[in-house]
């Protein structure tokens, strides 16, 4: 007997005829009167083509899978309701594990076919996607405001459009793909889980980057909103796209959960809550799989005193009440400088008494339902604790309507900046007023935030807002704007709102990965090498015959200085023919923090300094590695028994080579379709923490941390215990060259015990991990805490390439400057 649920919805919802929140104006009235008042009438959109399809369906829809229409393993269905009035649209089915298991089989065969199809003929899949998209438009916006409550200005004029554009701005990369992305292929198939607040927004942000590189999907609508990505399904059969390339399985998170995990899912992509992207973290950590995660956010809106206040107040309202305020990037701490504070919330006050709630279907309505009662209440919980902690509320003198799933527009000031509803997404209608008297002061409160997903600038002075805008913390910087958005630029989180991008070429990365190098030029490269290697050897002789090391033990290398290691242990190294080469510090957590400490505190300085001076400093380590060349090259065959001549010729090679990119790793202007410029800066991810592979110990530290340090981050780096010396003896280097203390940390010891320590720790914003199967697992786990960005890498084997390195040790952050006098 099929099962249908309506329990994720709550019980007892009446029905609410949607046009009763707007009486008409009094038959009596005069004109003058009339004029006075202007009360609106209803100007609804009809819902009848939306519902001709929802009963064309007969009110149930089935899973997607490999091109056809099924019914789910097990017989289980749940509705979907229309917020606005708690009434069911139609019921979908509930996606079990041996659905999920059918829709990757299914992506999977489709693979080689779509990945083979060449990117032009991709490229006319998603042009006629984006056409369908146009055409059907209506039906899609009001199947979307339906489904979801949100008004109909927002997804006729929004939310449509901008999905019709990113299929279209895709079909351009599925286009260019061969000539932009040489040497990249598609990673596979990909498992997306998207939420409710931008439902077909979301599937194209996931869906159109995917199939222009070449994966096939399998896509997870959120249980609340599914309609749209079931329509889009259609569409995609409509297209003639080869079945399995877009798989579509309706289900709430047991279903996410299933996807992902599932063996045969090469990558993840996620939007939602910040805790389900921490249990998706863990779930996948040390599964291979690739994963962007698209999380929440706290994001500031700053007012300066010279802003001009009527586009500001304006601007809070598309920060906060745009969708409800249901935005993972919504303007929901709103900054103001203290002078100008209570004129701008007086100006707020009048214009949140003008704004309209009500039916969202109404063509009139500024603000339309929450999506379900479990998000109402979370909004009420959250509202009745900030009153609780003392902040001051204000709501508009007008009611919204009683019945359906609707919240008015809530301004709290006197917000303590530690307070619950400073510091927690509200994901609702609910703004959070705090002043600042100094830019500084607004730079700390903007990031007084475990998120960093947005921020909106208001100034007149463009070299304050731009200032301001390289100090916050966030993926996305609008300057007297706010909640733009558009294919053409990246989108996406810092700190625990995420990591990857969507949108602009930034995005494609997510799709991408290298192929496998062919033979043929792998072995030109490997003669390469050891034709350099044996010039290099024909040039600086290298003693064969090792004279016994004198015996030392090297310390750690924190804040500048040699430090003895915390546990005053040390720890033996051996060479590859078992004899003992020399001894190194065995540090433990505490070493740890303490370079971390030195990290952070060095890194305000470094990022700041400019490219030159990076690049001065790389290339001055060079030269005072090369002045030791011997001596490291004696080293490293010591501990690893190849040509150490060569190598140290290779590490010279790598630190010009980081040296050169320090002031040549370009941004981009994003065309981006409003009179604006949208600088993509590529910015230092942070305090870097570095796990050396094995194989070529110098190269690596010099390959790895030269092009981090290059970009503006600082380290702590651990040494491969295997060939630890180089490392240590790279001190001098360090000392001799004129690079700030705290820049280039060192702690040598077990790898996978300093390894948990980084990536557990809250301080480190990134960690780059090489070393056994068993430590990509611990690493990805442990770095869910504060969701800081892991890289692994085999223990062994080639490094990676420096575009790959200069990716990992950059966050892309888009700065919208709109102008126009
Ligand atoms: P959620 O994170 O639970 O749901 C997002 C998607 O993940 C849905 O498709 C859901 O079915 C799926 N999901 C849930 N548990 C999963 C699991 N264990 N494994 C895989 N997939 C799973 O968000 P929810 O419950 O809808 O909203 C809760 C809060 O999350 C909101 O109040 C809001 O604060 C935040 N949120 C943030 C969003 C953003 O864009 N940043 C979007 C939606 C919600
Ligand atoms: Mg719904």
């Amino acid at each position: 007997m099929p099962r249908c649920s309506t329990s994720r919805w709550g019980s007892g919802q009446p029905a609410i005829c949607p046009n009763t929140a707007y009486p008409n104006p009094e038959p009596t009235m005069t004109l003058t009167e009339l004029m006075d008042t202007l009360p609106y009438g209803p100007a609804p959109e009809a819902a009848q083509p939306a519902l001709d399809w929802l009963k064309a369906h007969e009110g149930r829809f089935r899973l997607f899978i490999g091109g056809k229409w099924r019914d789910p393993a097990q017989p289980e269905w749940f509705a979907t309701h229309n917020p606005a009035n708690g009434q069911p649209l139609a019921e979908v089915a509930q996606a079990g594990a041996a659905d999920v298991d059918e829709a990757v089989k299914a992506a999977r065969k489709a693979l080689a076919g779509w990945q083979q199809t060449p990117g032009h003929l991709r490229a006319r899949y998603l042009y006629a996607l984006a056409r369908q998209v146009q055409k059907h438009a209506r039906l899609f916006a009001v199947l979307e405001t339906l489904d979801n409550g949100k008004p109909i200005r927002e997804t006729r004029d929004i939310d449509i459009p901008l999905v019709a554009r990113h299929f279209y701005y895709h079909a351009g990369w599925a286009q260019l793909m061969e000539s932009e992305l040489p040497g990249y292929v598609p990673v596979g198939v990909v498992g997306q889980i998207i939420p409710w607040n931008f439902p077909l927004l979301m599937l194209a942000w996931k869906i159109a980057p995917a199939l222009a590189m070449g994966n096939t999907v399998v896509l997870k609508p959120a249980e609340f909103t599914p309609l749209t990505a079931l329509l889009f399904a259609e569409i995609c059969q409509k297209v003639g796209l080869p079945p399995g390339v877009v798989n579509i399985l309706t289900g709430d998170g047991s279903t996410g959960a299933a996807l992902v995990a599932h063996p045969g899912v090469d990558k993840i992509a996620f939007t939602g809550s910040t805790e389900v992207g921490r249990l998706i973290r863990k779930a996948t950590a040390g599964s291979g799989k690739k994963l962007s995660l698209e999380l929440g956010g706290k994001s500031p809106f700053l007012v300066f005193e010279d802003a001009d206040l009527d586009s500001a107040v304006e601007g809070v309202v598309d920060a906060i009440w745009f969708n409800q305020g249901q935005v993972c990037c919504a303007g929901s701490r709103l900054l103001v400088q203290e002078g100008i504070a209570e004129k701008m919330y007086a100006k707020l006050r009048a214009r949140m008494e003008k704004l309209r709630c009500g039916d969202p279907l109404d063509k009139a309505v500024d603000l339309g339902a929450i999506v379900s009662p479990v998000q109402l209440q979370k909004i009420q919980r959250l509202v009745q604790k900030g009153v609780e902690e003392g902040a001051e509320l204000w709501q508009p003198s007008w009611a919204v309507p009683s019945q359906g799933c609707f919240y008015p527009p809530t301004l709290f000031t006197q917000v303590a900046p530690a307070s619950t509803i400073a510091q927690e997404e509200i994901f609702g209608p609910v703004l959070a007023a705090l002043t600042f008297r100094t830019p500084e002061e607004a730079v700390r409160l903007a990031n007084n935030t475990r998120y960093g997903l947005a921020a909106s600038i208001w100034s007149e002075d463009i070299n304050l807002a731009l200032d301001v805008a390289t100090q916050i913390k966030a993926g996305t910087i609008w300057i007297n704007s706010t909640n733009l958005f558009d294919a053409a630029s990246g989108f996406g989180g810092y700190k625990e709102s995420g990591f990857g991008r969507e949108g602009g070429k930034e995005g494609l990365w997510e799709y991408v990965r290298k192929a496998e190098r062919p033979g043929p030029k792998a072995q030109s490269r490997k003669t390469k090498a050891s034709s350099k290697a044996r010039e290099t050897a024909s040039l600086q002789p290298v003693a064969t015959s090792l004279r016994p090391a004198i015996d030392r033990t090297a310390k750690l290398f924190i804040g500048g200085k040699q430090t003895r290691p915390d546990s005053g242990y040390s720890q033996a190294v051996y060479g590859p023919d078992g004899r003992l080469v020399g001894e190194v510090g065995l540090g433990n957590r505490k070493d740890i923090r303490n370079a971390v400490e030195a990290a952070r505190a060095a890194f305000e300085g470094w990022r700041k300094a400019t490219a030159h001076h990076k690049a001065q400093i790389l290339y001055f380590l060079a030269e005072n590695l090369s002045e030791r060349a011997e001596e490291f090259a004696r080293r490293l065959q010591e501990q690893t028994g190849e040509d150490g001549g060569a190598e140290v010729e290779a590490a010279l090679e790598a630190l010009f080579a980081a040296a050169a990119w320090a002031d040549k790793y370009e941004g981009v202007v994003h065309p981006t379709p409003i009179r604006n410029v949208t600088l993509a800066l590529p910015e230092p991810v942070g305090v870097l923490g570095i796990l050396c592979p094995d194989d070529k110990p110098l190269l690596a530290l010099a390959k790895l941390a030269g092009t981090a340090l290059a970009m503006g981050n600082t380290l702590v780096v651990v040494p491969s215990p295997a060939a630890p010396l180089s490392a240590t003896d790279f001190y001098q280097v360090l000392e001799t060259s004129d690079i700030p203390p705290g820049t280039f940390n060192i702690v040598t010891g077990e790898r996978d015990e300093l390894a948990k320590t980084l990536a557990e720790h809250d301080d480190v914003d990134a960690v780059w991990y090489a070393g056994p199967q068993a430590g990509h697992a611990l690493v990805e786990r442990a770095s869910a805490g504060n969701m800081k960005r892991t890289w692994t890498l085999p223990e062994r084997g080639a490094l990676p390439d420096t575009d790959e390195i200069l990716r990992q040790a950059t966050q892309i952050k888009n700065i919208w400057v709109p102008y126009g006098a």
